[in-house]
């Protein structure tokens, strides 16, 4: 178990009978059937709270499967009901920075797709190069800009799984622009129309906070920056399935040498504007995924 292919490069990684088994030890706890997934970012895992009639899966209950070691971030699956929707959230997700590879903190998704997930509602929390953008806001993710798998930390790197998808995937359009429009419309409906904007995430890997250099350079093709989201994507894509990105604005990134009375972002602030919004976030996402097919 969870030994049995590798990636090329002499790594081992899990097989699609590894992936089978864990969707299996999922299936073996409950009956319901999810068709849509969430993966909830930093300070924002109380969206999982919201479902109903549901069942919690530590990681840790999963056997070979990882476990999160953030701070803020919990290490369970929340499946049930959410607006009528049945959905598998995580709550807590994995990161390059913990030391997992790409495959490997993305192999969630696969599972979830081995389960029935179709669409994949992705959160995270980002500081804002954008000048314009303010700590709060709610960025739908149009684009990404994924630095670690550019320089060769993909997660579909390695011997391709056909029974997920081919070998070369179009991410042109990875974020879908149908819920994209349709979160725009229920922002407005809710109030919440002040608050959204739309651009390119950029991913790195982390943990160290960017300097003014390499944000400066990134702020060139995207709007926010984080360290998460992007690998999830490209396999959720790889699946077939349908992505929507949202980010929230947890801090301005400080690009000036000479801004002296600030010092780039810290954890407890990330998790504070998590905790600011994240009532306005779960409803959000609530009533998108009421609309989902
Ligand atoms: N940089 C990288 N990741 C982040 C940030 C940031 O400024 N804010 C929240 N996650």
């Amino acid at each position: 178990m969870a030994t049995t292919s590798t990636n090329g490069l002499g790594r081992s990684i899990y097989s699609y009978s590894d992936l089978q088994g864990f969707a299996k030890q999922i299936q073996d706890r409950t009956s319901h059937k999810p068709t849509i997934g969430i993966i909830c970012g930093s300070g924002l895992g109380s969206l999982a709270d919201k479902v109903e009639d549901s069942i919690v899966i530590p990681y840790s209950d999963i056997q070979h499967f990882p476990v999160s070691t953030v701070k803020g971030h919990h290490s369970q699956f929340v499946i049930g009901i959410l607006k009528g929707k049945t959905v598998i959230c995580m709550k807590g997700r994995f990161h390059l920075y913990e030391g997992y590879p790409a495959w490997k903190l993305a192999a969630p998704v696969r599972v979830m797709s081995l389960l029935g997930v179709q669409t994949l509602v992705v959160t995270n929390a980002a500081g804002a190069m954008n000048k314009s953008y303010k700590v709060g806001d709610i960025m739908l993710m149009k684009d990404h800009l994924y630095l670690p798998g550019m320089a060769g930390n993909n997660p579909l790197v390695g011997p391709n799984m056909e029974k997920f998808g081919e070998r070369f995937i179009s991410t042109t359009r990875l974020y879908d622009s149908s819920l994209r429009k349709m979160a725009r419309v229920i922002a407005k409906e809710m109030g919440y129309s002040h608050l959204i904007q739309e651009g390119v995430y950029a991913m790195v890997c982390g943990p160290s906070y960017e300097t003014p250099a390499e944000l400066k350079l990134l702020s060139v093709s995207s709007d926010v920056i984080g360290m998460s989201t992007c690998p999830e994507a490209i396999v959720a894509k790889h699946c077939g399935m349908t992505v929507f990105g949202l980010s929230l604005v947890t801090n301005k990134c400080v690009t000036d040498y000479d801004e002296t009375e600030v010092d780039g972002p810290n954890h407890g602030e990330v998790l504070e504007t998590g905790k600011l919004r994240e009532d306005i976030i779960q409803e959000l996402v609530a009533e998108i995924v009421a609309k989902i097919d």
